[in-house]
């Protein structure tokens, strides 16, 4: 049986609404399986939510609202985003689905030789619902930043799992690349971590998380957020009651820089445990900032991103997060770069580049044939450059290398002025427009990835008779 591409996205926690930085996981994953398409082999995608924990249940409690109604209308709201954005994973995973539950259930039972109980005895943060180090204590001064409220002493049972047992395997599985992590830099801060990672703790007790998946065989015990919410790439596939070699190991997780370290570290240990192979890449992309910072309810500085797709369309959105974002670095928000990107880039490069080819090619009665349609799919499927940015997973490399073709063309018609040639010499005008057309079309395949809607458009005005489209991009 041969194995069918599986692509996965972080599952956001339920607790807000959507924000642009949650866009990344499902435009990149997109972006992805598009190019898989191109090529003709269809993949199986992802997505899901992380629907446990205190801050979800208490986000329910201060909302009056009961906690299995709120996590339905939330996941809800990221259900209608995906959409909104143009994405269609094949499967929408919510953890507090009871088949997940009963899965990652079966998942603890058959991993628990290397899960032992012990006190954790040290700082916690109610906020981030996590342990705190000393280190982090000091380095804070005994306050979270991100929640600004001060750290709490704790004590209690939880049962952790022994990651010692699989630190060496995951080491040498990144170090040989069988589990690739990108970017570079990323893999050498995982690897730095890896040194002196402890074990892990797994479970909270049910007094103080209740909202959560039973630990079984103890119930005092619920699991903690992490473990539940890792397993559904698995058990989104059926596991462990179905085999899942036709999909597993995944062919890239994209995760955000922030849950990198459970994905490299936590996710590796429990797969090991369970005997599965490990993902073939974990690509960690940046963090959107808006103006320069952080994006938080505090600051009151959230972009919402149906504001942005309802003001300026949905390829607008996804051209700024996919080429103005770069794949793997932090990136910048503003209004007005957004819009300086529209009218300057997506109206003025792409938009009157089209606009002047159609009307001078339907001046001069060109036509583009269907054996031109297919030679110059071909040839976008073998351009080098773009396949490699692609394969390497550098789309926003692999965007700006098909926007610089485009680019080129907006120089050419200016230098080679065809509209002046074709008053003396109609024949050799018709030449370089066929050619300035085909150029359009080959960087207009390379284009479908990222904006296919937009793509899609473009195709349709350059067929048997040129057609001329009223303008791709208004002014806003
Ligand atoms: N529930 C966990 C993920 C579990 S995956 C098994 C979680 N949820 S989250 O809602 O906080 O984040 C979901 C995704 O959005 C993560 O990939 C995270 O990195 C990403 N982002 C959240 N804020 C972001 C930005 N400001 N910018 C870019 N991505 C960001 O973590």
């Amino acid at each position: 049986m041969s194995k069918i591409p599986y692509i996965t996205t972080a599952i956001p926690y339920v607790n807000g609404t959507p924000h642009v930085g949650h866009a990344l996981d499902y435009l990149l994953a997109d972006v992805y399986c598009r190019f898989y398409d191109m090529h003709g082999t269809k993949v199986r995608f992802q997505a899901g939510t992380d629907e446990h924990g205190n801050k979800i249940y208490n986000k329910a409690l201060s909302l009056g609202i009961p906690v299995e109604q709120y996590v339905d209308d939330n996941a809800q709201l990221f259900r209608d985003f995906i959409t909104k954005l143009g994405v269609e994973p094949t499967d929408f995973i919510r953890t507090s689905d009871p088949k997940h539950q009963q899965r990652v259930q079966e998942i603890w039972r058959r991993v628990k030789e290397h899960i032992y109980p012990s006190t954790y005895d040290g700082w916690y943060c109610a906020g981030c619902e996590g342990f705190i180090t000393e280190k982090e204590y000091e380095e804070n001064h005994g306050i979270c930043p991100d929640h600004q409220t001060p750290y709490e002493r704790l004590s209690e049972k939880n049962y952790y799992l022994r990651i010692s047992d699989f630190k060496e395997r995951i080491q040498s599985a990144i170090e040989s690349g069988d589990m690739q992590i990108l970017p570079e830099f990323r893999k050498r801060e995982i690897l730095k971590l890896l040194e002196n990672s402890p074990d892990v703790s797994i479970s909270r007790p049910k007094k103080n998380i209740s909202w959560g998946i039973p630990v079984p065989e103890d119930e005092e015990q619920v699991m903690y957020v992490w473990m539940d919410a890792l397993a559904n790439y698995i058990t989104v596939l059926g596991y462990p009651e179905q085999d899942i070699s036709e999909y597993w190991p995944a062919d890239v997780q994209f995760v955000g820089k922030d849950i990198l370290r459970f994905h490299a570290i936590i996710w590796p240990s429990i797969l090991l445990a369970l005997g599965l192979p490990l993902p073939k890449v974990i690509l960690s992309h940046g963090h959107i900032f808006v103006d320069g910072q952080k994006m938080s309810k505090s600051i009151g500085n959230v972009v919402d991103p149906n504001e942005i797709i309802d003001k300026y369309g949905l390829d607008p959105f996804r051209y700024y997060f996919l080429r103005h974002v770069d794949t793997f670095e932090d990136s910048d928000f503003t209004w007005d770069k957004f819009d300086s990107a529209y009218s300057g880039e997506l109206a003025n490069d792409l938009g009157n580049l089209v606009q002047r080819l159609a009307v001078l090619s339907s001046k001069n009665a060109i036509s583009i044939t269907s054996s031109d349609h297919a030679e110059i799919k071909q040839k976008a499927l073998v351009d080098q450059n773009y396949c490699q940015y692609m394969n390497n997973l550098n789309f926003s490399k692999a965007f700006d290398y098909t926007w610089s073709l485009i680019q080129d063309l907006n120089k050419e018609i200016n230098d080679k002025q065809p509209w002046a040639i074709a008053k003396t010499d109609p024949e050799k005008a018709k030449d370089i427009l066929i050619d300035l057309d085909k150029k359009l079309l080959l960087a207009n395949q390379l284009l479908i990835p990222f904006l296919p809607e937009t793509a899609a458009k473009i195709q349709a005005v350059f067929g048997e008779k040129i057609t001329i489209p009223s303008p791709l991009f208004p002014k806003q």
